[in-house]
């Protein structure tokens, strides 16, 4: 199986989690890694061409980031939006991610507990992804069970090291 993570940090050299996931993901046979800030530059600015062959060389492609109020760096919304096009991804003949599957890992600051309707961010981490549920269901991709690293902040760097 082919598998892309596609990291969307805005300065991964200032992260701790999302690097170390980047980092130790970068070594796996199998996986590519793409850190999307290092690919569009500050005017995250995508080819398509190139954005779409990697992901029909896919199987399963990986969403990495760290959550931005309640949603995702710019850098993923500027790759979805110039890169998932019609005649690719949907609309006549967009095919082309049919079959593949779709992860999410995400980092959150606030603990898992806050993320429940009676806590202080009142939803849960599947009700803020539903977007991408619905952008695989669109797509014709199955959504797999995101991945959710609570409290990133607060995590001890060597135990992440090892997770
Ligand atoms: C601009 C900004 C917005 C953030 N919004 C949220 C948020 O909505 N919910 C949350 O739990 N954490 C939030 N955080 C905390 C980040 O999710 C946390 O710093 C990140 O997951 C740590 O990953 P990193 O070490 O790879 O940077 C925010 C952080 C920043 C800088």
């Amino acid at each position: 199986m082919n598998t892309l993570v596609l990291t969307a940090h805005p300065n991964l050299a200032s992260s701790s989690v999302n690097r170390m996931w980047f980092n130790a993901l970068s070594t796996v046979e199998g996986v590519t890694t793409r850190d999307l800030m290092a690919v569009g530059g500050p005017e995250m600015q995508f080819d398509p061409a190139v954005e779409q062959a990697l992901l029909r060389e896919a199987d399963r492609i990986v969403l990495q980031f760290p959550f931005y109020w309640y949603s995702t760096p710019p850098v993923l919304k500027a790759w979805l939006d110039q890169v998932l096009l019609v005649g690719f991804a949907y609309g006549p003949g967009g095919t082309q991610l049919h079959g593949k599957e779709l992860m999410l890992v995400v980092s959150t600051g606030g603990p898992a507990e806050s993320y429940q309707s009676d806590g202080i961010n009142s939803f849960s981490m599947l009700e803020f992804l539903a977007p991408f549920q619905q952008t695989a269901l669109m797509v014709g991709m199955t959504y797999l069970p995101p991945f959710v690293l609570h409290s990133a902040m607060s995590r001890d760097r060597t135990r992440l090291n090892s997770q």
